[in-house]
């Protein structure tokens, strides 16, 4: 009796998220939802034998992975072309209407999230994937079980895949980032979350999902999107209550018009609108581009502008003692994000604007990039407003800066600066230098004022703070081993890291790959003269003198030995193997899914044998490495007749060196 008093509570569960969380139609409460929720987990924890699959207790999450593995998707999942003015929607249409005499559209919101692919059968999910490159992607099952608006069971015992759109509300967003997460927006915070290990963390972010695809109506006898998307529905899907079937070209435009209007209004972030042709058989007459179907499009919002007020205009120092303005604003939402703060770049730029604290301005946000203030609003000033004026001394230690004369930027003089240490650690950390992974910035910062961290070599001797780690705030046993494990890792790195991670001035990352090849040791390094250094293609007289300069001082020659004495690697690794390899200068292209290498250490090991990596194939390819299930990079290397090695050649070729 007891597995029917499952079944029982797991349909009335079940019932309740599918009313509250697609139909937004609640009708039990939340207490007697908890309620059932209480006496199942009771019910399954004294009965393990009888707990099911489906059983919505998986959505608390628990389930954690180990890595993810690959999906290769039955049918591609394709990206959409763009449109982005009235003019490119109507020859959007123009050019359907070459092929279907009067087509009709159905028109969706644009959800900014990450497509997903849900895999049900007899009626039961049994795994979903992301788009990856849009033929392989990964399971994520465990994650999506945790989303409480996509089913664990659908209202048909059918084998059906479905696509959609996995994303986060603004609600949720700004919750997460208000308890310390820092994601640029909801779609970053959504990829974040079902890219987690630990389905726990994914359940707490609060997910959602809209369903708007079938990849295959004709298993269903279905022949239009509009019945598609009903079908989906009525099966319990989460489909948007906003997508609209709209008869000729006016009546889509006012549906753009409408939306780019009270886009505002909804409680999740939409980038634009989708328009698909509603008639399936006129969809297949139109086909597909290599990457997208013809027979929709998606119409983006243009890159939005909004008006907020400067309340400050502060100074920070960069690594290189670089002092910077920005803003500080009222908070305001543009593009998926709360904007509080916009960089200024340097005097110059503020003067040239007349930006002053306490104007209107109007500022804009394209993706990721940082917000930038466009112009002031000099009719909204009414006097009270500060004019700008740079600062004279650096705002973290207060010694005097300076102006280069050639650049717009001015330089704290202060060699002790706390600022550009912590400045400087960070780049340490960072992903073309040393590349440890598990600290933030706010991580070294707090570290640096705590004393745990000075300068480099304190990395190499964290571990002696393992247990005070431990005691700090957010700091569990696993994070400091991931990290501590990571620093370790990092001590095996080829040379040019290391100097990258130096920050020598005038030594990017690909300056310090050319010294590491020239000079293979740091000890050659520190040995060159001007004319040694000042010799090699590339390296010119200022790069020369600044590595000359950083090499005289004692301090910077006392650091190397410390972390010489902590086992940190001092040599050029790359081409260790000295003369040309077979993989020198040839370009390769790795595709499908290899048994003993991730993609990206099988692209180490060839660039480290001089090879280049791509990701596309094309007559310049030379090699294609194609492992288990390659799909069209692999047709088109045979079309084109490029050699195709698989993962046992691979493996045979690199074993010569
Ligand atoms: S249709 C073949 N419909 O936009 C069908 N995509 O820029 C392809 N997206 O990869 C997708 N809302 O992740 C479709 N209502 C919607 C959508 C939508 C958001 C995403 C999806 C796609 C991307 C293309």
């Amino acid at each position: 009796m007891i597995s029917k008093r499952i079944d029982e509570l797991i349909d009335i569960i079940e019932k309740a998220n599918y009313e509250y969380y697609t139909l937004d139609k609640p009708t039990i409460t939340d207490q007697e939802y908890d309620r059932y929720m209480q006496e199942l987990i009771r019910l399954e924890e004294e009965n393990p034998e009888l707990q099911r699959p489906d059983s919505p207790t998986v959505r608390v999450g628990g389930k954690v992975i180990d890595g993810f593995e690959k999906v290769t998707h039955e049918k591609p999942m394709l990206s959409l072309g763009n449109v982005f003015n009235e003019s490119e929607i109507i020859s959007f249409d123009e050019k359907i209407k070459k092929v279907v005499s009067k087509p009709k559209y159905v028109c969706e919101l644009k959800i900014d999230g990450l497509s997903v692919s849900l895999l049900y059968k007899n009626g039961k999910l049994v795994r979903a994937a992301t788009r990856g490159d849009g033929v392989t992607g990964e399971d994520i099952t465990h994650n999506a079980k945790t989303i409480k608006s996509i089913p664990l069971k659908i209202n048909k015992d059918i084998d059906i895949e479905v696509r959609g759109e996995i994303y986060m509300s603004k609600d949720s967003f700004d919750k997460l980032n208000a308890f310390g997460e820092n994601f640029a927006n909801p779609r970053n915070a959504a990829a974040g979350s079902v890219r987690q290990l630990d389905s726990k963390v994914a359940a707490s972010r609060k997910l959602d999902c809209f369903i708007y695809h079938l990849p295959d109506p004709e298993d269903y006898n279905i022949y239009t999107h509009e019945d598609a998307l009903r079908f989906m529905k009525e099966l319990g899907f989460n489909v948007n209550p906003n997508n609209k079937k709209v008869n000729n070209i006016e009546e889509l435009l006012e549906y753009i018009d409408y939306w780019t209007e009270n886009r505002p209004k909804l409680p999740y972030e939409i980038d634009g609108v989708v328009i698909k042709v509603n008639d399936l058989n006129d969809q297949q007459r139109l086909g597909f581009t290599a990457k997208s179907p013809k027979w929709a499009t998606a119409y983006k919002f243009p890159a939005e502008e909004v008006l907020t007020k400067v309340t400050d205009i502060i100074f920070t120092v960069g690594r290189t003692g670089q002092v910077t303005p920005s803003a500080n604003l009222e908070p305001v939402r543009v593009m998926g994000s709360v904007i509080s703060r916009a960089t200024l770049h340097n005097e110059d730029y503020v003067v040239s604007k007349d930006i002053r604290k306490g104007d209107i301005v109007s500022i804009k946000k394209a993706g990721d990039v940082i917000p930038e203030v466009v112009k002031v609003i000099t009719e909204r000033r009414d006097g009270t407003e500060i004019p700008f004026e740079m600062t004279k001394v650096c705002p973290i230690c207060h010694h005097s800066l300076k102006r280069k004369d050639e650049e717009a930027a001015y330089y704290c003089t202060n060699e002790h600066c706390d600022a550009k240490k912590i400045e400087k650690l960070i780049h340490f950390t960072s992903r073309h230098a040393m590349y440890i992974e598990g600290f933030g910035d706010r991580i070294i910062e707090d570290f640096y004022n705590l004393g745990y961290l000075k300068n480099y070599d304190d990395f190499y001797k964290l571990y002696e703070h393992k247990k005070e780690l431990a005691e700090l705030e957010g700091f569990g046993e696993k994070s400091i081993n991931n990290l501590l494990e990571s620093i370790e890792n990092s001590k095996k790195n080829s040379l040019e890291r290391l100097l990258f991670g130096l920050s020598i001035r005038h030594v990017g990352a690909k300056t310090a790959d050319i010294l590491g090849k020239n000079f293979k040791t740091m000890d050659n390094i520190i040995n060159a003269s001007f004319d040694d250094l000042a010799s090699i293609k590339d390296i010119g007289d200022t790069i020369a003198k600044s590595v000359c300069d950083f090499f005289k001082k004692e301090e910077n020659l006392d650091l190397i030995k410390k972390l010489r004495a902590l086992n940190v690697n001092m040599m050029y690794l790359k081409e260790q193997i000295g003369e040309k390899t077979y993989f020198t200068d040839k370009n390769f292209v790795l595709t499908g899914t290899l048994e003993r290498f991730s993609r990206d250490n099988a692209k180490e090991k060839i660039e480290l044998l001089g090879g280049n990596c791509s990701t596309s194939v094309s007559k310049n390819t030379d090699i294609v490495i194609a492992g288990k299930e390659a799909g069209s990079k692999l047709d088109k290397a045979n079309k084109l007749g490029i050699e195709v090695w698989d993962e046992e050649k691979f493996i045979n070729e690199l074993s010569k060196y």
